[in-house]
């Protein structure tokens, strides 16, 4: 083939362990003249095929492509789409700097299934293809132009399929990076709704908007409790999707946090990595990244997502602590610490979600601190108060290959966040802090089957990797758009 790049995938073979077990790196193509071209390589014990390491070889002998990258795979007893999809992004990340605008990912011969190995690498390319460099003057657009994928003749109708929703899932989740990587002063919340909008105007979703009045009108005194601080208005943004002649069955109602920038408010965040939280709005994001999916992918199942966006700021008019807010079911809140917030917005949000007729809810949110040192940036957090739409979730995860990891609920958290002066108060103390959070949420969805995610570490991407940018990761667009399709 001719071709810029031709992208091959290598496993390690070895399945012996001991200090005598050396590495086998096996090629997974059928095709004889591109092993004969990598055979010298292969065997010379420089490659080993580790996960996401590459090997290039110019001008390979017998094939028509300039160039041939073998990317690793790892153990082969150990192969799945996630490797494939980290393969697919360490490749289009070691094509982009190199001026290479064009790949040819040659889909790895073996057991996998093929729809969902070819979803994995489309998915896997589009997220590599991401910089977050957007305000550099010197900006040059690096981005691979052409990437293409090869299936066996028998495996063509799987791999097209695959391909087609993998696009769709990685331009989303890039759309929520997007949106995460704008900082504080160029995505307001007017302006988060009116990308919201532009989004769900192109592809057919239903949407509302609503600001400061509605929010007084709809007794959101949580929400409004952090808007007051800031002289940007908050934005209520809604988005609908509703499928053609479902009118039955469930409606799955979305929820994120979108503080667009938060220092804290008056219990004010120390200075050093302040400028990070312009992504705490990356909840929010995620649902709309999700909804711009689901409007594409058309599950046949309704949709309602809401996102609560405000800025948390000192302003004189910011809540204080010791104050007492009132939800917008009437549940009273003491306010002991204003950096609380994320949960203040939701709690309004969950309720609105059902108020709107959702009859199971998801909420994405970096809500807490504590769940990163919880689960360090390796999982994000999970809670649920339904063992079965969990259970979904779960099957959501093993399509997505997202990392989230199930924390507990309990009575014992509840009594933690109880007030003396109302109902309850917005921080439980120092410990178990993404628990208590979550009790705080529960306290507003109630009995309806709900699951908050805590993707407070998995956001943003700390140390650039092979197969990934430094920078928003998009992470929950793919698991929340499978949860919703294990729904239907
Ligand atoms: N947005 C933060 C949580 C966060 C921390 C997000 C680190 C991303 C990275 C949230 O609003 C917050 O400030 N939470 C506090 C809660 C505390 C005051 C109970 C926290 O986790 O420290
Ligand atoms: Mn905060
Ligand atoms: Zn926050």
């Amino acid at each position: 083939m001719e071709t810029e790049l031709l992208v091959a995938l290598a496993a390690d073979a070895q399945t012996e362990k001991g200090p005598d077990a050396k590495p086998e790196p096996v090629l997974l193509v059928a095709d004889e003249a591109l092993k004969a071209a990598a055979a010298a390589v292969l065997t010379g014990g420089e490659f080993k095929a580790g996960a996401n390491e590459t090997l290039l070889m110019h001008a390979p002998a017998g094939l028509k492509a300039k160039r041939l990258l073998v990317v690793g795979l790892g153990k082969l007893a150990k192969i799945d789409g996630n490797a494939v999809r980290s393969a697919a992004g360490t490749a289009v990340r070691f094509a982009k700097p190199r001026g290479i605008r064009e790949v040819v990912f040659l889909l790895p011969f073996s057991e996998l299934p093929v729809g969902s190995v070819a979803r994995a690498a489309i998915e896997g390319a589009l997220v590599g293809d991401f910089d977050p460099d957007t305000y550099r003057s010197d900006r040059k657009d690096k981005s691979i132009e052409q990437f293409s994928l090869v299936a066996t003749e028998a495996g063509r109708e799987a791999a097209e399929a695959g391909f087609a929703e993998g696009v769709i899932l990685g331009e989303s989740q890039n759309f929520t990076r997007m949106l995460v990587n704008e900082p504080g002063n160029k995505l307001t919340p007017t302006i988060l709704a009116q990308r919201a909008v532009e989004m769900a105007s192109e592809n057919g979703l239903g949407w509302e908007v609503h600001s400061t009045e509605k929010i007084k009108e709809l007794k959101m005194g949580a929400f409004w409790s952090v808007a007051q601080g800031s002289e940007e208005p908050p934005a209520l943004i809604v988005l609908r999707y509703e499928p053609e002649g479902v009118s039955e069955g469930p409606v799955l109602g979305l929820v994120g946090k979108g503080i667009t920038f938060d220092s804290g408010g008056i219990s004010l965040k120390p200075g050093e990595n302040m400028e990070k939280m312009k992504y705490d709005m990356a909840g929010g994001a995620a649902m709309i990244g999700a909804m711009r999916a689901i409007a594409l992918l058309k599950p046949q199942v309704r949709v309602v997502c809401v996102v609560c966006a405000a800025e948390n700021m000192p302003d004189g008019k910011a809540q204080k602590p010791g104050d007492v807010q009132t939800a917008m079911n009437g549940k009273t809140i003491e306010i002991i610490n204003t950096d609380a917030e994320g949960r203040l917005v939701l709690a309004d949000g969950l309720l609105y979600a059902k108020q709107l007729g959702a009859t199971h809810l998801i909420d994405a949110a970096t809500l807490t601190g504590a769940c990163v040192v919880a689960l360090g940036m390796i999982n994000a957090g999970a809670f649920a108060n339904n063992d079965e739409s969990y259970a979904k979730f779960d099957q959501a995860l093993a399509v997505s290959g997202e990392k989230f990891w199930r924390l507990p609920l309990g009575d014992e958290y509840a009594e933690m966040i109880k007030s003396d002066i109302g109902d309850i108060k917005n921080t439980g103390g120092r410990w178990g802090g993404a628990c208590t959070a979550a009790e705080f949420l529960h306290v507003f969805a109630e009995d309806t089957p709900w699951i908050h995610l805590d993707i407070a570490g998995m956001a943003w991407v700390e140390n650039a990797q092979p197969f990934i940018a430094k920078g928003p990761s998009g992470m929950a667009v793919r698991s929340i758009v499978e949860w919703v399709r294990a729904n239907v």
